[in-house]
């Protein structure tokens, strides 16, 4: 007679990613970063590859994604991965944690409200057209370096209330450099500190020193005006720690405008730069949006104020960012043992959770690969569960410039639209995942009209 008791059956082991003994998958993920992700979340909602000896699991999966980030996030720390950005970030918001974390988000929250926000609509559409009055018909020119430009401008103006176009080129090195030597780091089988004097230390060296120079002539310009302008960075100035009510250092005013100036332009100009792309292989989404924005704005410039009459403008940009997710994959370590998809993941495990991947299941999104902004336009997004789509994070430490980017992308997008039509020279692009998702090569493209 078969046994009615219940009897304990352990959950199978975590499928791993075969590798080679030592490295594991380490060539694969200096090679083919997005590919090796790819084979990790074949093998299931939770899988693992290793990098040397470190085991990262991969979280292809919306429901452990909302487990990590929000319902057990105070067992998880920021992972191993971005403390390597640490001498370039030092203790700004994206680093920092726990206690410190909560406190440097309470001082920069005002700074990204409803009302703050509005007031940087003008800014943006102003700092869009001056992009565009540089290009002329026919002129070939690298999308992602001008949109890297343009969302430069707006956070110089916006967030520091200066203008940065003069050190996009230094800013651009910097970033590149400190991203290389992130994902060399990652990549190596040996990790020293920085204190020793490799070529991917020294990458990084030379990104603090140039980014410096830009970031605390920011903060002596601020100074030297000595008021609160409406930007953050003057906001930062005048705050007082909430405990002992001193003025931030000039140490701690740096790391955060540090963060905000990476954080803050990057990721946007990676968004509108594949919405570009997807929008060269869709003629029929194009002429939607122009109908759209003709209809609503018609010639004069855009404002905050439109914005919700824009749907399909907002749909366009998600709809990019669920294929091309400009933050692809958030890393976690566990501070503690935790109970993961029925597995038990000791203290010090790292979880990554692999955005690129739930935004591309086909489960989620049927016929994840196509480009279909309807499935972004409100209704669509009611009727799925929230977390199936996470660009900007989940939990405590989602995204505090989401509403910010969201708004920039689509004053920009709208006013581009108006204005000119470009035509990416290829159909094909390849990403490059470094801390954000690259196009590889940039995107070469034509001003078609301007
Ligand atoms: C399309 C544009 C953007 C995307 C896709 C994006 C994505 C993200 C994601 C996924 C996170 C969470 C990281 C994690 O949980 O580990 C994050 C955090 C953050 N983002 Fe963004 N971001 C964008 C634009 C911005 C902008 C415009 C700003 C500032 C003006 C900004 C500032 C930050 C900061 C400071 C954090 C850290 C927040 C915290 O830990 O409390 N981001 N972003």
């Amino acid at each position: 007679m078969a046994s009615t008791s219940t009897a304990f059956v352990p959950p199978a082991p975590i499928p791993g990613v075969p590798g080679l003994p030592l490295l594991g998958n380490l060539i694969a993920f200096r090679r083919d970063r997005l590919g090796l992700t790819q084979r990790a979340a074949a093998l299931g909602p939770i899988a693992r590859i290793a990098l040397g000896p470190i085991a990262v699991h991969i979280l292809t999966d919306a429901d452990l994604a909302r487990e990590v980030l929000v319902d057990q996030a105070a067992a998880f720390k920021k992972s191993a991965g971005l403390q390597f950005l640490r001498p370039l970030l030092g203790d700004g918001l994206l680093t920092a944690d726990a206690e410190p974390h909560r406190r440097h988000r309470k001082l920069l929250a005002p700074a990204f409200a409803p009302r703050r926000l509005a007031s940087y609509g003008e800014v943006m559409v102003e700092e869009t057209r001056a992009q565009i009055a540089r290009w002329s018909p026919e002129q070939r020119i690298d999308l992602a370096d001008e949109m890297m430009e343009m969302t430069l401008a707006i956070a110089g103006r916006t967030l520091f209330g200066v203008d940065v176009r003069r050190d996009a080129d230094t800013v651009a090195r910097g970033i590149d450099l400190a991203m290389r030597s992130m994902v060399e780091n990652l990549s190596s089988p040996v990790r020293l500190g920085y204190r020793w004097p490799l070529p991917r230390h020294l990458r990084m060296k030379r990104a603090v020193q140039l980014l410096d120079a830009v970031v605390y002539r920011l903060i002596a310009e601020g100074r030297a005006l000595g008021k609160d302008r409406g930007d953050v960075l003057s906001m930062l100035l005048i705050a007082r720690d909430e405990d002992d009510g001193t003025a931030l250092s000039d140490h701690q005013v740096r790391d955060e405008v540090m963060t905000l100036l990476l954080a803050g332009h990057e990721t946007t100009a990676n968004a509108l730069t594949w919405t570009w792309f997807e929008l060269g292989n869709h003629p029929d989404v194009v002429a939607r949006l122009a109908a759209e924005v003709a209809r609503v704005v018609g010639t004069r410039p855009v404002t905050t104020d439109d914005l919700p009459a824009l749907p399909w403008t907002a749909a366009v940009i998600d709809e990019a960012m669920r294929l091309h997710p400009p933050a692809y994959m958030i890393g976690r370590e566990a501070l503690r043992e935790v109970s993961l998809a029925g597995h038990t993941l000791p203290a010090g495990a790292v979880v990554a959770v692999n955005i690129r991947g739930i935004h591309r299941r086909d489960d989620y999104f049927p016929a994840p690969l196509a480009f279909l902004p309807e499935r972004m336009l409100p209704d669509a997004r009611k009727a799925r569960p929230r977390h199936h789509y996470l660009p900007f994070g989940a939990g405590p430490r989602v995204c505090i410039g989401s509403h910010f980017a969201l708004m920039e992308a689509q004053l920009c997008l709208a006013t581009l639209i108006q204005h000119a039509r470009l035509r990416p020279l290829r159909s094909v692009v390849a990403g490059e995942p470094l801390v954000t998702l690259r196009p590889r090569g940039g995107m070469p493209t034509v001003v078609e009209r301007c």
